[in-house]
């Protein structure tokens, strides 16, 4: 397949051959990272930016890794320590970026539709590294890659996803990488933070967390948003936790080998109990290194990498 795309804005209209293209560049990539020296000449003379307005751990320093590895030169922008405090815009901030000629910006905004916006202003290519509550293309990309690795397939598993359906732009993302490969799809979560129009999407809807996690070969746990809440979805906490948070007696339902997957960041004790984050089915840290190999093919793919990165 020849990949064609600018930008990675969203995995709303990748086609399935476009997704494993991503993942099989992925797998070339991770071969790369098994080696003494990790890098390879790919990217020299390309620039990354990496334009982020909200907080990340995960995303932002695995793209930096990621560009690092492909011999790219990496730029890390923070907003609390750049001009926006003086009132410079979104606009005029990429503008200026743009003008020292990078050939990628990863780009991170609280407002859905941020990195859309920019991609029809600067003739640079633009990643989505979450917007809003809108997509996570990239970690969508990494929760498959994640599970082929862990499983072989995603076609007809039944992956269960629990949580603040409503303000996760990681189930947006998992909806088009996991549905296109044809995983059988469950959305739980209290009633207020799981959306009816996500039925639209063939994922079948709960609200029983037993339902969901029984038989399932994945269980994928969202963080509570509570950043982007702006009315009390639930009691409290603590009654969430008792109703959807995972625990032992609940993930006894699912099958013998199921694993558990989460984004990040993990509010221990809330939606997953301290001892399954870190017991033998957890893929937790498995996602996070899937996640450079990940975004290294975005990069390389997005950045005109020559095949010597193989
Ligand atoms: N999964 C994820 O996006 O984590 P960060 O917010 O730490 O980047």
């Amino acid at each position: 397949m020849e990949w064609r795309r600018r930008h990675v804005l969203g995995l709303y209209d990748f086609r399935p051959e476009e997704i494993e293209f991503v993942v099989d560049t992925a797998r070339s990539m991770e071969e790369v990272l098994t080696r003494d020296i990790k890098k390879v000449p790919a990217l020299r003379g390309k620039t990354v930016v990496n334009l982020f307005f909200e907080a990340s751990t995960r995303t932002r320093t695995s793209f930096e890794m990621a560009g690092k590895r492909l011999s790219a030169d990496v730029v890390n922008f923070s907003s609390s320590t750049s001009s926006i405090t003086k009132g410079e815009t979104l606009l005029d901030t990429a503008r200026n970026i743009e003008a020292m000629k990078p050939s990628v910006i990863v780009i991170r905004h609280a407002a859905s539709g941020a990195p859309h916006f920019l991609s029809r202003h600067v003739s640079c290519s633009i990643v989505n590294a979450g917007d809003g509550a809108n997509e996570h293309p990239t970690q969508g990309l990494l929760d498959l890659y994640t599970i082929l690795k862990a499983k072989g397939s995603v076609a007809g598993r039944k992956i269960a996803i629990v949580g603040d359906i409503l303000h996760s732009r990681v189930v947006r993302s998992d909806l088009h990488s996991l549905g296109k490969m044809g995983a059988k799809l469950w959305l739980c979560g209290p009633a207020t933070l799981l959306p009816r129009e996500m039925g639209r999407t063939g994922a079948t809807l709960t609200c029983d967390i037993r339902e969901a996690v029984k038989d399932a070969d994945v269980v994928i746990m969202l963080r509570i948003q509570l950043e982007r809440q702006k009315t009390a979805y639930f009691p409290s906490l603590r009654e969430y936790s008792r109703m959807y948070g995972l625990n032992r007696s609940v993930f006894s339902l699912a099958k013998e080998d199921a694993v558990i997957m989460h984004p990040g960041p993990i509010n221990r004790g809330i939606e997953l109990s301290d001892d399954l984050a870190d017991c033998g089915n957890s893929l937790v840290l498995r996602q996070v290194e899937s996640g450079v190999a990940v975004r290294m093919a975005i990069l390389y793919l997005l950045a005109g990498g020559s095949h010597a990165a193989h």
